[in-house]
């Protein structure tokens, strides 16, 4: 079913790659700033986040500092497709510790705290460890990356991610040669989250991936969007985004990072096991059981003509992830 790539000297994509050219020419300047200097400070003192949300005043968390000023924070960014407005990205939301209706993360996630945070980084690794989010911000430069983001449910988004390649962490901390999985363990914490002990899932929320893929240069680990810090509901501090992926695997408000040997259980698989499998690679070929995945729809072109998208190959990564899974039979590892 997968076309072969015919470039086998595949090499990893750049980030002039993830999204157009020009654009990255023009963005250029601010990935500079929000690599360091100036914005080093600003991005470096998570801390700086309330202070920053305070200034916002009302729901959005706060301006990258560097980005403050900025039109809608994604100065120069152009793409073929249109941006998702921030409102639509902030408030129709799956992360279900806060309700199962897409608008209950908005409304509830206000009791996240997320300072302080810390991200554990265990199992068959040279060098585990406990990492301050400040620290995690540091690790690398910041970039800003437009994917689209398709749900499972048949609905998709275009965001302007903040972050870096998950990859750069991962070869940070060195995984042993029997590492082949990397399973992301994410907050439940009662106290904070009101769905957290109701039986929709088995929690905490887990995901996985397989080790080539979590290092896939595509695989970001996002601390903001639309040049802000994330929003509580769309899983601050530090989530992860994997755009050939349907969006259930991007794991939102994440505390643990675990290298292991065997495929992990993960949060939608334990719940629909003939429903969601462990790669969940959008795939418009393979229909979910009780419904087709051929087409999206694109959230804010909704109206009485609005047509459906065709959903693409791999979300329309193929080029960059397809010899991934080459080989590999999609319908049985779906
Ligand atoms: N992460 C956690 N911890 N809990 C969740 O319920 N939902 C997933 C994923 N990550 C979820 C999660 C699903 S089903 C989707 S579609 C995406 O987050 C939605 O991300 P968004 O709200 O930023 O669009």
């Amino acid at each position: 079913m997968l076309i072969p790539s015919r470039n086998p000297g595949f090499n990893h994509p750049h980030s002039s790659d993830i999204t157009p050219r020009a654009a990255y020419e023009d963005r250029r300047q601010m990935l500079k700033l929000l690599a360091g200097g100036a914005a080093g400070a600003a991005l470096a003192s998570w801390a700086g986040r309330e202070a920053m949300a305070q200034q916002a005043g009302a729901a959005r968390p706060g301006k990258l500092a560097v980005l403050a000023g900025a039109k809608s924070g994604v100065a120069g960014a152009a793409t073929m497709e249109k941006l998702t407005d921030y409102k639509d990205a902030s408030t129709y939301n799956n992360f279900y510790e806060f309700g199962t209706d897409k608008a209950d993360p908005a409304r509830n996630a206000h009791t996240l705290k997320t300072t302080p945070w810390t991200v554990e980084i265990e199992g068959l690794v040279k060098k585990p460890g406990k990492y301050g989010i400040d620290d995690l911000l540091k690790l690398s430069a910041q970039e800003e990356r437009i994917y689209r983001l398709r749900c499972v449910e048949g609905w998709s988004m275009v965001i302007p991610w903040v972050g870096y390649s998950l990859a750069e962490l991962i070869k940070r901390v060195e995984p042993q040669g029997s590492a082949k999985y990397v399973e992301f363990v994410t907050l439940a914490d009662k106290a904070t989250m009101p769905y957290v002990g109701s039986r929709v899932l088995d929690w905490p929320y887990v995901e996985g991936l397989r080790l080539d893929e979590a290092m896939h240069p595509l695989t970001l680990l996002a601390f903001g969007m639309y040049g802000e810090v994330l929003p509580n509901q769309n899983g601050a501090p530090v989530r992860l985004v994997v755009p050939w992926k349907y969006g259930f695997k991007s794991a939102k408000s994440i505390v643990k990072i675990r290298f292991v040997e065997k495929e992990p259980g993960t949060a939608w698989n334990k719940a629909a096991k003939q429903e969601y499998g462990f790669y969940s690679n959008v795939n418009p070929e393979v229909d979910h059981p009780r419904w087709s995945q051929a087409t999206e729809r694109r959230i804010g072109e909704d109206g009485l003509f609005a047509k459906k998208r065709k959903t693409l190959m791999f979300n329309g990564y193929e080029a960059q992830v397809g010899q991934l899974y080459a080989g590999m039979d999609l319908k049985k590892f779906y």
